[in-house]
Order: C-alpha cells, then structure tokens, then sequence
C-alpha cells in the first residue's frame, strides 16, 4: 500500500490451496528450495506467503500475535529470513474479524499492533480475510488495516480477500493492490463444490464473473479471481486452460500446488515465460470474451505495442472445431473501446502453447479444439 506495489500483477505462491493449515517450518523450508530449483523464482514468481494457520490460538500477555511454536520452532522472523535469503519476498495471513476462517486469533481491534508486529520479522505481503466480522463495515475495516500498514513505514503488499460481496473493485483502489472477487477456488473446472452453507466454486463460475467487472483492473489495483489450482487435481488441458485464462485476465498468479512433487507438465505450464509475459503485459487490461459458438468463448487482451493476445476456449465435453477466416471476426467490444478490424490490419500469429509462430491472419485459422482445452495465440501486427 506505499507506493508502486504491484505495477503488474504480484506473482507468488500460497500454502492454502494444498496445505490448509498442515504447514510447518521443516515443510515450508522445503517449499522455499523447491521454488529456487524447479525455476518458480526465474520465471517471475517472488512471493511466498503462509496462509491462514500459522499462529497459537491465543495471543500472548501483551496481545502479540505469536507464530505456533510447535510449528515455527525458530520463530516467524528466523522463517522470513530464510525465505529473502533466497531472493524472495515473504506474505503472511490474517483476518479482519476477531477470528480467522480457522479459528485463530483475528486482528480486529490489533490493527496497528499487528501491522507492527509484520514489519518487525521482515513482512512484504499481507493477506487480510473477512470471516467473523459481524457487524464490521468492510471498506472501513480494509482502510484501517491499510493505514496501519503504510505507518509501518515497510512497504507490505496489500491484499484484499473478501470475496467479492462488498463489491471492493469500487473502493479498494489505494487501499491494497489486490482485492478477491468471489468465493474459494477449486480444482474443477465445470463444476461447483458445496459443503453446508460454504460452496467453492469451478474455474469456469470464477471466470464468468469477470467480465462485468473487468473495467476496474488495473496498475496497482487487481480483480483477483483467487488463487490457482495448477497441478492440484484437474487434467493437463484443464490447468493449461485455467492458467491461460489468468493471464489473459492480468490476474495475480499465486501458485498453491506442491512445488517439491510437480509434474514435468505442471512445471511447464506454471514457468511459461511467453505465457506469464501476457498476463505481466504492463498495460494490465482484463480480457474480454467474444461468443464464437454455443461452446467456443474466444478471449481478447488488448497488448501494449498495439499486438494482441487471443485465448480459443473449448468449455464443452467434446472436441470442438475452430475455423476462422480472420477477415470475417469481429472481436470489437464497445465497452473496452478496442476497434480490432482483422480486414484492415493482418498479424503474425505466434502460439504460445507450441511456442512457434503459425502463420499470419492473411491465412485462414483451422483447428481441433479438445474439451476444457484453449489455444493461446499473440498477434503481432505485420
Ligand atoms: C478463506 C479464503 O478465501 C481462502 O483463500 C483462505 O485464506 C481461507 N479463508 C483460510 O481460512
């Protein structure tokens, strides 16, 4: 919250989306050397951040909040020391209600306090999560935790998680970087998942509530559509898909699969540089979907340097068939003011997937699109 945080969209990786509240110093030690080694760190990522589950259920006599010693032995700063040490950027978790989601010592009525606290063992990020907060009103709440970070006088990345019901794309621009749009995440790409009153929801629920508020993201102030779940259960076309579409949305990137067991595929799709470099494009605009058939969405993400990036995604279960005279498209979209006149104007096409230029848009565009399955294109206009 002090100054130019998140220019691009942060990069990271969560303990959540694996861990849940199963972290430890010895585990986590491990989390950090695999990030270095399977090329996380080279590729962009920079934040590592203990979601919720790191403290003791109670604060100490003086209303500290104190890192669970059973797990963190050598305490939080000697953690945080190892995690820069390795040129990364240190995150933890709280709450804004009196208790986390799981059950620990929230910050409500601590915010300086605890903000303090951070700074003091070397915090760069701060995830700030909004279950038990009854009666608390959430702009409110988010721009006292704000202030108190910015009083620490440590820059610490602000980043909103409260799901979307207050509407933060309206307020939250100056006060984090990065505010949640809806409910968890999880690793199914069609369906939702319900558990009580508590629903997660599919990458496809997730995705289609992004248009509407696409207009608010930017620089400095990102819609953040949840953490991924790459590598975390769904088929290699599935996380392909889910991870493209993060890109093509200027989406925060916070990795939360296992990075010391990660499949050779899922490594490949998580260090995509041409990939990553979509989503880093430092214009920040949110693509937007353009309808091609009943199941067949293509995505559009305006680039700097007037180039393009194009997402084919295949939502249904069956292969389906892209045929394209580039001539014929049109992809204009008034609200996001783009005027992409293919008839005017011909491109090289390169496939960021392949990693290989296809063609020009002077050529028609043929292929077969698989189920759950996307083809990533930039455009580059000759
Ligand atoms: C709800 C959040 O939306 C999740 O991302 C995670 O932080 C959990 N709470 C932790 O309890």
């Amino acid at each position: 919250v002090t100054g130019n945080l998140a220019p691009t969209p942060p990069m990271g990786w969560n303990t959540w989306n694996t861990f849940q509240t199963r972290i430890d110093e010895p585990l986590l030690k491990g989390m950090v050397d695999a990030y270095v080694s399977s090329g996380m760190r080279d590729a962009g990522y920079r934040y590592f951040v203990l979601d919720d589950g790191w403290m003791t259920m109670e604060r100490d006599s003086n209303g500290n909040l104190v890192a669970d010693p059973k797990k963190f032995p050598n305490g939080m700063k000697a953690f945080a020391d190892y995690v820069h040490s390795k040129g990364l950027k240190f995150g933890i978790y709280n709450c804004a209600g009196n208790k986390t989601c799981a059950g620990y010592p929230g910050t409500r009525g601590h915010e300086y306090q605890d903000a303090r606290l951070y700074a003091s063992w070397g915090v760069d990020f701060l995830k700030y999560d909004w279950c038990n907060t009854d009666s608390l009103n959430a702009r409110e709440a988010y721009i006292t935790m704000s202030s108190a970070l910015k009083e620490t006088g440590r820059p610490i990345l602000f980043s909103l998680c409260e799901w979307g019901n207050h509407q933060p794309w309206l307020w939250a621009k100056g006060v984090g970087e990065q505010y949640r749009t809806t409910g968890d995440i999880t690793a199914n790409f069609t369906a939702d998942k319900h558990m009580g009153t508590w629903s997660a929801l599919s990458v496809l629920t997730i995705l289609d509530k992004q248009p509407a508020i696409r207009k608010y993201n930017g620089p400095n102030h990102w819609n953040d559509p949840d953490m991924l779940e790459v590598g975390n259960g769904m088929s290699y076309a599935e996380d392909k898909a889910h991870f493209s579409l993060w890109c093509m949305l200027a989406a925060p990137l916070a990795a939360g699969n296992d990075l010391r067991k990660m499949s050779a595929q899922t490594q490949a799709i998580l260090t995509n540089k041409e990939v990553i470099d979509i989503d880093q494009d430092e214009l920040g605009i949110a693509a937007y979907p353009v309808k091609l058939a009943d199941s067949v969405q293509l995505w559009v993400k305006p680039l700097k340097n007037n180039q393009l990036a194009l997402c084919f995604l295949n939502r249904s279960s069956s292969v389906q068939k892209i045929n394209i005279k580039w001539s014929d498209l049109d992809i204009t979209n008034a609200e996001a003011g783009s005027s992409i006149k293919f008839a005017e104007n011909k491109y090289a096409l390169r496939d960021l997937w392949l990693k290989k230029n296809v063609g020009t848009t002077k050529a028609a565009f043929k292929q077969d699109l698989p189920s759950h399955d996307v083809v990533m294109l930039k455009l580059t206009k000759l």
